[in-house]
């Protein structure tokens, strides 16, 4: 893609979805905006603006797809198992009540993957503060409202959960009870641009950064790091290594597993 076309779309997707692009690495979201276009059958991408502009189906639409939301429940299977018996009962004994934030939690998968842990392991009326953000308001909405998941979305759970913690719809789809949904606040963020919260034991930030640039990752570790109280975990994605972990403050706890330094 030309420099000059890039910028255009660049300057357009700021403008009408508020996502700064240069964040991202420019070879994987090229090649997702020609399929885009290509797929949308307008011609180029000044008609293509022209057209959705003030279409804020059109507008979501496209920031679902440029901000990528594929998620599962328990996604990982072997790290959410360490998870559960290695990070969570060392988190507990030092804080019963636990801070957890879920950072790009898209259609819900993951913070719901994390109540539902939290409540096996705590009992059902343990209060724990659980956060799941993300910058795509559709995706939150989903999320909030539990769903519904299709049938091979929960194939992966377990049955004595699935049973315990969704109901089947009508349409033999899955919702979570509200029960667990109310344990967790969504909210929209920006991880590139809001503030971020505070004193965190738990923080979940998986399959986001991998979008973005080598620097702006840099940053986010460091921002993700002072977001965390010391002896905090931070727990990424599946490909996601942590190359200069000591001198952002982490020490390893674990094969995609961090804690922040005491
Ligand atoms: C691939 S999903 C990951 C979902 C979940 N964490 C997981 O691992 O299954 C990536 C999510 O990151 C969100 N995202 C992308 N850019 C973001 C940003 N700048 N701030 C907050 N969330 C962002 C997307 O909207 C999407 O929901």
């Amino acid at each position: 893609m030309e420099e000059r076309e890039y910028n255009f779309i660049k300057y357009k997707v700021r403008k009408l979805l508020d996502v700064d692009l240069n964040a991202y690495k420019a070879p994987q979201v090229q090649r997702r905006l020609r399929t885009y276009l290509l797929r949308s059958g307008y011609p180029n991408w000044p008609t293509f603006f022209r057209a959705i502009q003030d279409d804020p189906k059109a507008l979501s639409k496209l920031r679902d797809y440029l901000t990528i939301n594929v998620s599962s429940f328990f996604r990982d299977t072997e790290k959410f198992a360490y998870l559960r018996d290695s990070i969570l009962p060392e988190l507990l004994r030092t804080n019963p009540r636990l801070r957890v934030w879920s950072a790009g939690c898209s259609l819900g998968h993951e913070p719901y993957s994390l109540a539902i842990m939290l409540s096996e392991m705590t009992g059902p009326y343990r209060v724990h503060f659980i956060l799941a953000t993300d910058i795509d308001n559709s995706a939150l909405d989903y999320a909030r409202a539990g769903g519904p998941y299709e049938a091979d979305k929960v194939a992966n759970i377990p049955s004595n959960l699935l049973s315990r913690y969704f109901r089947v719809t009508a349409e033999g789809e899955y919702k979570v009870i509200e029960h667990i949904q109310r344990k967790i606040t969504f909210q929209s963020h920006n991880l590139l641009s809001d503030p971020f919260p505070e004193n965190i034991d738990l923080l979940v930030c998986r399959n986001v950064v991998i979008y973005f640039e080598q620097d702006v990752k840099t940053q986010l570790y460091r921002q993700f790091s002072d977001a965390l109280r010391p002896g905090g975990i931070l727990f990424v994605g599946g490909s996601e290594v942590l190359s200069n972990a000591a001198a952002l403050g982490f020490e390893s706890a674990g094969i995609s597993f961090y804690r922040r330094k005491v």
